[in-house]
């Protein structure tokens, strides 16, 4: 389990984490009816600095907008948002490691049935270890018997807490049958994610990841490699994937906050790539991604675009 930090953001201040508590009769207990998000705050020379602050605000908004909790985007600005991420940062400094930051907003209504306009929303924030959940030596992923929440169901583009009921399903499916997670395939029988984390494959020297109609969530870490693969020239290509492309690929990797680039080496068996290691295009994104967080000078150029000191 990693190490949570004892103090917390909660309402409107800084609170030790076991005073930070919803009542049992709130929609966030009752249904699920929370929307987060997690990204990591490295310590940097200048300060403590967070990973694309702006789009992990933007995604927390609109999955708030998606399920219809309107409080949240007419009480929180990003400049307040990036305020309380400072406060709860500092309550708990020094930071010496990586951490991850969840935030997340809790339809805090006591008992109003299953609504969500108009009831009261809390925000909260705690800092946990940033530990990756993927082996580095190679994941060993199943395909799910379970599918992926379909946008016409809990949009997985929203990022809800009682949606992870499905998460839960397929990766503790995954980890009774010996494997490290799962791979959902989506309500039209296509690849769409693993229980935490998007998936890339790549044939041929082309980049190919799910497209954002794949019942997917929007992963900021997913952008991130886009971006990246764009820039080193890699051709990238969104759109719908199939599961026996998975296992005829060159290399497949997730990426997500919680697993970071991690490669796969074996799906449902089946052995990916021809390398026993990890796949060379892999290795130059995850090189190129990981120096993002280890950018402690204040001129480079990815942590002038990606990160926000806080
Ligand atoms: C279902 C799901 N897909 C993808 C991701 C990756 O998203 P991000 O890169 O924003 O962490 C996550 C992250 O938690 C996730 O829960």
């Amino acid at each position: 389990m990693p190490r949570i930090y004892p103090n917390a953001y909660f309402e409107d201040g800084i609170v030790s984490i076991d005073d930070a508590k919803l009542s049992i009769a709130c929609s966030a207990v009752l249904y699920g009816l929370s929307v987060y998000t997690v990204f990591p705050v490295i310590p940097t020379a200048k300060g403590p600095a967070a990973f694309r602050l702006n789009d992990h605000f933007d995604r927390l908004i609109n999955s708030a907008k998606i399920i219809g909790i309107d409080t949240f985007e007419t009480e929180w600005t990003l400049e307040r948002f990036k305020q309380a991420v400072h406060d709860v940062v500092e309550a708990n400094s020094p930071i010496k490691e990586s951490v991850f930051v969840r935030a997340t907003v809790h339809v805090n209504g006591l008992v109003p049935g299953t609504k969500s306009k108009g009831l009261a929303t809390v925000l909260s924030i705690f800092l946990y270890e940033a530990k990756s959940i993927m082996p580095v030596d190679g994941a060993r992923l199943k395909v799910s018997s379970w599918r992926r929440v379909s946008d016409t169901a809990i949009p997985s583009r929203a990022k809800v807490n009682g949606a992870y009921v499905n998460s839960v399903l397929g990766k503790q499916d995954a980890i009774n049958s010996g494997y490290d997670d799962c791979i959902f395939l989506n309500s039209g029988g296509h690849v769409a994610e693993l229980s935490a984390a998007n998936i890339f494959l790549v044939r041929d020297g082309i980049l190919i990841t799910p497209d954002v109609s794949s019942d997917i969530l929007e992963g900021i870490s997913r952008m991130t490699v886009i971006e990246i693969a764009r820039n080193l020239g890699i051709p990238v290509i969104e759109r719908s994937v199939d599961l026996t492309e998975l296992y005829i690929a060159d290399e497949a990797f997730a990426c997500g906050t919680s697993s970071g680039i991690a490669f796969i080496k074996e799906i449902d068996g089946r052995k990916i790539g021809s390398m026993s290691g990890i796949g060379p295009i892999t290795k130059q994104l995850k090189d190129r991604f990981e120096k993002i967080f280890s950018a402690t000078d204040h001129t480079d150029g990815d942590f002038a675009a990606y990160m926000t000191l806080v």
